[in-house]
């Protein structure tokens, strides 16, 4: 595997049922950077990000061939799915914080990993928020309902909790779609930071978040990955001409 390739996929099929979802995909991530998942709905930008946790294995009647290496290792096969999706975590297009305490819901993750110590879980639980700029607008108030904090600060909430565990990849599935236009300038700018120590997968269907915040684009188009490159060259000089109709608004 190449040097600084995080996430390496070959020959990935996915089939729902009879469905093929996903056609002979491959991929090589690089690590701590931005990589956008783009293309018109049903492509296959969920399933794919689903498979790089294994979040497909709870759909009934799901088929999965081909590879998927992160750092090397196989996450396809027969592995502990628990260890993988600690490292790597996931944040839904809907904030879903639980409805327990703003507290509660970052430490959730590093319990059941065994971690009961409260002055270990008051430092997770202040760092996670800090890092996913929440913690001067919550601080005060870790003790309320999650369920109080407006959409945009769930989400950010949503991003700490899925931090807390210390993973190393963070997919990210439309995760401003939801939000206002303030929410959603504050997590792309969280992204910005965070991509300094985790590798980060976004879907997203906003052209303008895809050129502002990712280092790289894959364009989806009926399960087939189209076109894969640095965001610059996608925007300038897409080397398919159904990339460059679905960038220019032709088509999606
Ligand atoms: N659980 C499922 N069972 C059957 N088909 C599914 C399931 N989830 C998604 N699909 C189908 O797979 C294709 C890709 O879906 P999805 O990955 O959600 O696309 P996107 O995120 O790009 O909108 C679509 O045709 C969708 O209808
Ligand atoms: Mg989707």
């Amino acid at each position: 595997m190449k040097p600084g390739i995080k996430i390496s996929v070959r020959g990935l099929n996915l089939y729902y049922g009879s469905f093929h979802a996903l056609k002979n995909i491959g991929m090589d991530i690089p690590g701590c950077e931005i990589t956008a998942l783009i293309g018109p709905s049903g492509c296959g930008k969920s399933t794919f990000l689903k498979t790089l946790n294994r979040m497909n294995d709870l759909v009934e009647n799901v088929s999965v061939t081909g590879s998927v290496k992160l750092d090397g290792f196989e996450i396809l096969g027969d592995i502990d799915v628990t260890v993988l999706r600690k490292r790597v975590g996931m944040v839904f297009q809907k904030p879903n914080p639980f409805p327990m305490s703003i507290y509660d819901n970052v430490a959730f993750g590093p319990r059941i990993h065994g971690i009961k110590k409260k002055s270990v879980l008051d430092d997770i639980v202040e760092g996670s928020l800090r890092s996913a700029a929440l913690w001067e607008e919550v601080r005060d108030r870790l003790h309320k309902n999650a369920l109080e904090i407006s959409g945009g600060q769930q989400q950010r909430l949503c991003i700490a909790r899925a931090l807390a565990t210390r993973p190393e990849v963070l997919l990210m599935d439309e995760p401003t779609s939801a939000l206002d236009p303030i929410s959603t300038m504050k997590i792309e700018e969280l992204c910005g930071q965070l991509k300094k120590n985790y590798t980060i997968v976004i879907v997203t269907h906003n052209m303008q978040q895809a050129g502002r915040i990712s280092d790289r684009i894959a364009f989806f188009l009926l399960g087939e990955l189209i076109e894969y490159d640095i965001t610059r060259k996608i925007f300038s000089r897409p080397k398919d001409e159904r990339t460059a109709r679905y960038i220019s608004g032709k088509f999606g």
